[in-house]
C-alpha cells in the first residue's frame, strides 16, 4: 500500500505507555496506519471542519487520542465507547490528554515518578509531553461512555466513525453476527454524509447492507474498509 497521509516517521512520542496511558491488555494501533485511514476517510467526508468523530469499540482510546494530535484542526468533538468499563476508564484518561490542562497533569505525574525512581523512560516521556503540547492545536472536547455497539447506542451524530473491531487473540469478538449487528446499529447514527472506516482481521467480513464500500485495502494481517451510507 502506498501511504498518502501517514508519513514514514518516528512515532515514539505516541508509544503506548509513554505519555498515552497503556498497559497489559489495553489495545493500541499503528500510528502511521490510523492517520492514513483517517486521511482517506476524510477524502469521502463532505464536511472537512468541526468534525464529530466516533469510535464504538474504542478500547483505551489510543487511536482517538492519536487522531486528536494529528487532525486536531479538523476535529470538533470526539466520542468513544466500549463494552468494557475498565477500557472506558483508560479511554477517559487518554482523551484528557487532548487538552493543555490534561497534558500538564500528566507532566506533573511523570515528574513525580522521575524524581521517585529516576528512570530514563519517565524522562523521555516528559520530553515527549512538550512535543505533544506543540502539536495540539486546541483543547479537543471528548466524551467516552460504556456501550455495547451490537445492542444499542445513544443518539450521537458522527461525521466520521472510525473503529478497529475486536479480532485475534488480544480481544475476541465473542459470537457470530456481532459485526453485522454493529453495522446496522451504526447505520442508525448516520446522516447521509457519514463516513465509516473499519479496520479488521483479513478473515473478517462485513455485510454492506445499507453501506456502500469505497475502499477495501489489505495491509499485513489487517484489512481496512471505508464505507459511505447508501443513498436511497
Ligand atoms: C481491537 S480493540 C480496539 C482498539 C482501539 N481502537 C484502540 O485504539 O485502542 C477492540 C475493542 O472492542 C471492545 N469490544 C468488544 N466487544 C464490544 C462490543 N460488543 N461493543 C463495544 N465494544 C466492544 C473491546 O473491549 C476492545 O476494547
Amino acid at each position: 500500500m502506498i501511504y498518502k497521509y501517514g508519513a514514514a516517521d518516528n512515532y515514539e512520542d505516541f508509544a503506548s505507555g509513554r505519555v498515552i496511558y497503556g498497559g497489559k491488555g489495553i489495545p493500541n494501533f499503528p500510528v502511521r496506519l490510523i492517520t492514513e485511514i483517517f486521511g482517506r476517510a476524510l477524502e469521502y467526508s463532505k464536511k472537512k471542519e468541526n468534525l464529530t468523530i466516533y469510535d464504538p469499540c474504542c478500547g483505551g482510546a489510543y487511536s482517538l487520542t492519536v487522531l486528536g494530535y494529528f487532525y486536531g484542526k479538523q476535529i470538533g468533538k470526539i466520542y468513544g465507547s466500549d463494552i468494557s468499563e475498565e477500557m472506558i476508564s483508560h479511554a477517559c484518561k487518554n482523551l484528557n490528554l487532548l487538552s493543555y490542562a490534561g497534558l500538564d497533569e500528566r507532566k506533573t505525574e511523570l515528574e513525580k515518578l522521575y524524581s521517585e525512581f529516576g528512570k530514563d523512560s519517565h524522562k523521555e516521556a516528559i520530553e515527549s509531553i512538550d512535543k505533544l503540547k506543540e502539536r495540539l492545536v486546541k483543547d479537543i472536547e471528548a466524551e467516552c461512555f460504556t456501550a455495547n455497539c451490537t445492542k444499542s447506542l445513544p443518539d450521537i451524530k458522527p461525521d466520521i466513525i472510525i473503529t478497529d473491531i475486536p479480532y485475534g487473540n488480544l480481544v475476541d469478538w465473542g459470537g457470530e453476527g456481532e459485526l453485522d449487528a454493529m453495522m446496522e446499529n451504526l447505520l442508525k447514527l448516520t446522516g447521509d454524509d457519514t463516513v465509516l472506516a473499519v479496520s479488521m482481521d483479513k478473515g473478517q467480513k462485513i455485510a454492506c447492507e445499507g453501506w456502500h464500500r469505497v475502499i477495501k485495502q489489505n495491509i499485513g494481517k489487517r484489512r481496512f474498509e471505508i464505507l459511505c451510507k447508501k443513498q436511497l
